[in-house]
């Protein structure tokens, strides 16, 4: 089995100025000196990026946008378009958060569009799914899980191939911000599923490669009974990544 090395992302959101941001990255790459063995990666607002691209300079944090558009240029009012958020520096982006399903109305098929350019462009996606809390008490997770699988990724099930580097998260919506974590046992079992569902679809090498995020509610106290999970590589954090000592005991798990 290959090693997964670890990755720990924070999504900001909507948080930050630049000012804000740029203290941010400093006091973290301050906090990962000498830390070695995990990937990192933050998120922060479109108009951070440069700012934060700037400050982070040849260090190893890697640099994500939380959302893009899947058409290059045109008249398309309010889109960013992936072309100009390498301009920015980055490498990485996330699609098809819950936030962006649900308040913005974002399907499937959109979901796919943008992956397929994202994947085109030379991006690193970093696709999330996740069920809300009436669906899990339906019993329906795997059913909805899989279903967002098979629409967001329809493009790499086409193509029969999804790039190794490729990273998948799991956010179940009811433990996004509420405090709430889904256990260490409830994260590996979907985590476990979306593997098979990874190896059934493309190979066992690809399965074996992928590295599969966990978001919702993780905080110092809970990430290394999540990371122990055998098919959790990482975390997709939001609340306690816009704060650097918070975010630093969660990049620096392995030392808890
Ligand atoms: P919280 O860590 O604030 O629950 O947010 C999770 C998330 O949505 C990360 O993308």
């Amino acid at each position: 089995m290959t090693d997964r090395i670890p990755f720990i992302a924070g999504n900001w959101k909507m948080n930050l100025n630049i000012d804000e941001s740029v203290n941010l990255v400093n006091a973290t790459l301050k906090g990962m000196r000498d830390l070695e063995d995990v990937d990192v990666l933050i998120a922060p607002p479109f108009t951070a990026l440069s700012a934060v691209k700037q400050a982070t300079g040849k260090s190893r944090i890697l640099l994500a946008a939380q959302n893009m558009y899947s058409e290059t240029s045109g008249a398309y009012t309010g889109e960013i378009s992936g072309k100009m958020l390498r301009e920015a520096g980055c490498t990485h982006v996330i699609l098809g958060h819950s936030e962006r399903r649900s308040l913005f109305k974002e399907t499937n098929e959109m979901i796919d569009l943008k992956v397929r350019a994202a994947v085109a462009l030379g991006f690193i996606p970093i696709v999330c799914i996740g069920e809300s809390l009436e669906e899990r008490e339906a019993g329906t997770t795997f059913e909805v899980l899989r279903n967002q699988l098979e629409g967001s990724l329809r493009n790499f099930i086409k193509e029969q191939f999804m790039p190794y580097d490729t990273i998948l998260a799991y956010e179940p919506v009811w433990a996004i911000g509420t405090g709430l974590t889904a256990t260490p046992g409830q994260a590996q079992e979907v985590h476990k599923f979306i593997r098979e569902w990874v190896g059934k679809g493309f190979d066992s090498e690809t399965a074996d490669r992928v590295r599969i995020l966990y978001g919702g509610s993780v905080k110092p106290d809970n990430i290394s009974d999540l990371m122990s999970e055998e098919d959790i590589d990482g975390a997709l954090v939001g609340g306690a990544s816009l704060k650097a000592d918070s975010f630093v005991q969660l990049i620096r798990f392995k030392e808890k």
